[in-house]
């Protein structure tokens, strides 16, 4: 069982991190072996809707994006975080999400896996549940299977998340739900 963490945020050791730290952590004492990407700490551009994926399925600009991409196509599961930016996903998770539209477009290369969000805001309700269902409808789109908390749609969280209890409950939470629900479904 290989479990992706994915923090958006461009906040080195910032809240987003933490909060995929921690999430990792829980998927690691239920048997995941684990890996993550850290948008803050690599390049990632946005898509230029030039027609090179859809005649290479790869892209052809020239930062980290490629680099990345095994470690999406390998997880058996997801967990991606942001935090809340003016209501929605941060831009630089966006650039890395629109970036993997070419893995859908022959082979649906992600279809299958599991997915589950995680959202961070400055205030209690900034913003968390829209910035997870944009998360989500990334996932649907590749064909994913979208897991939540077991209670409500999945991580959220007021930062500073040292301080937030219950919002560190709901991203464990979380990611024992998507560990749990991959063994279920892989037997
Ligand atoms: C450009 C920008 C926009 C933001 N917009 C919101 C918002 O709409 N709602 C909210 O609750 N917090 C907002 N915040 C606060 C961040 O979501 C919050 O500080 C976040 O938890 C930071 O995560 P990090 O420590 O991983 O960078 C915004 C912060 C920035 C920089």
């Amino acid at each position: 069982m290989k479990i992706l963490g994915v923090s958006g945020s461009p906040n080195k050791k910032g809240n987003n991190e933490k909060a995929i730290e921690l999430a990792l952590k829980v998927a690691q004492g239920e048997g995941a072996e684990i890996k993550k990407i850290f948008l803050s700490r690599v390049k990632v551009g946005p898509c230029l809707a030039c027609p090179s994926c859809k005649r290479e399925e790869k892209c052809l600009q020239e930062d980290d994006f490629n680099d990345l991409i095994p470690l999406i196509t390998e997880a058996d599961g997801l967990i991606i975080s942001s935090p809340v930016y003016m209501g929605s996903v941060c831009g630089q998770l966006k650039c890395l999400l629109d970036r993997t539209v070419f893995l859908r477009r022959k082979d649906f290369h992600l279809r299958g896996k599991l997915g589950a969000a995680i959202a961070i805001g400055g205030s209690r309700n900034g913003g968390q549940e829209i910035t997870i269902q944009a998360i989500h409808a990334w996932m649907h789109i590749h064909g994913m299977i979208v897991v939540g908390d077991d209670n409500h749609f999945g991580g959220i969280a007021q930062a500073p998340i040292g301080k937030d209890e219950e919002g560190r409950r709901t991203i464990e939470a979380t990611a024992r739900k998507l560990c749990q629900t991959l063994r279920r479904l892989t037997g």
